[in-house]
């Protein structure tokens, strides 16, 4: 059975891998990509995913240019973490495509009516693109099949703050109005990102894989990988976009998760971003839809996966 899926992303070196993940899978359908700002600027994230979807083999797959900035506050970007080019400085070529005519958010909204039921959606950026499609789309929520969010800092700490993961933090107004929504909804958050590392070992099996896909994400990751290093101690790096595509398409490799209905903190003084579950062992009175909090993943499997993507 072919998966069909919506990517929503900020390109991004992470979200570089996500994209060669799915689009080494002859049974997923990419039937769109969004871009938001995030990682880098929407103009440099738009052309990224237009790049990246010719490296990876997939020059057919309509990619739209989103939001520039958040719903409420200023946009944040992260050059110390992908890049002033958001792919750690390696040049691709300049794409033979260019952005559809649509919006990010307009494309999801026609893409999910014209087969309902059907699409996933997988957002690896910023929430905002979401939040306009549902602003202009109420009924998404029951039009998707399956919504899989990397976000979010559930019971740990996050990354751009004591309790902020960059994703919801950079735009924590959208990502309340996406929890919100009734979405059938997998977070895939920091808890289960920051302990699924390519390791030193895999990185240098990257590197010796032949082939242009592999050699320029090899050279993405030794810039991303710099950045982990100095914060995890060891050369290492998260994969957080990659894991959120695999809990997608290989759902067997979830091995724990639990559900809880989760908020994002709009107000606070050093918690503002932070996505809130009531995890007091006794039934939460929230009646807010629950999503499924992603704790464990087969992790050799998974990185053996992101390899295979590769070669
Ligand atoms: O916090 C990690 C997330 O923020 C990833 O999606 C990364 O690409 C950045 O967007
Ligand atoms: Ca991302």
């Amino acid at each position: 059975m072919t998966t069909r899926v919506f990517v929503d992303c900020d390109p991004g070196i992470d979200d570089a891998v996500a994209l060669a993940y799915l689009s080494a899978r002859s049974d997923v359908e990419i039937a769109g990509v969004g871009a938001v700002f995030g990682n880098s600027g929407v103009e440099v994230t738009t052309d990224n995913a237009l790049r990246l979807l010719e490296l990876y083999g997939r020059p057919e797959v309509p990619v739209a240019w989103g939001a520039s900035r958040p719903l409420v506050q200023p946009p944040r970007l992260a050059p110390h973490v992908h890049g002033a080019n958001g792919l750690g400085g390696v040049e691709l070529p300049a794409p033979a495509g260019k952005p559809c005519e649509e919006s990010a958010a307009e494309l999801l909204v026609r893409l999910a009516r014209e087969t309902p039921g059907e699409l996933d959606v997988l957002a690896v950026g910023p929430l905002t693109n979401l939040a306009l499609a549902l602003a202009l789309e109420p009924r998404l929520p029951d039009l998707v099949r399956r919504l899989v969010v990397m976000g979010g800092a559930v019971r740990d700490p996050g990354n751009v703050g004591p309790h902020a993961e960059a994703n919801v933090a950079n735009d924590p107004e959208a990502a309340e109005v996406v929890f919100e929504a009734g979405f059938t909804l997998d977070l895939v958050a920091l808890d289960v990102t920051m302990r699924t590392v390519a390791t030193a070992e895999w990185l240098t099996e990257l590197s010796r894989v032949p082939g242009e896909r592999a050699e320029r994400t090899s050279e993405f990751l030794a810039f991303y990988s710099d950045f982990y290093t100095e914060i995890l101690g060891e050369r290492q790096c998260a994969m957080h976009d990659p894991l959120a595509a695999a809990v997608l398409v290989d759902p067997h490799l979830v091995e724990g998760s639990y559900r809880t209905p989760i908020r994002v903190e709009l107000n606070g003084t050093f918690t503002r971003g932070m996505t809130v579950a009531d995890l007091r062992p006794r039934p939460s009175k929230d009646e807010r839809h629950p999503v499924r909090v992603i704790t464990d993943v087969a992790e050799a499997d998974f990185l053996g996966r992101m390899l295979d993507s590769l070669r």
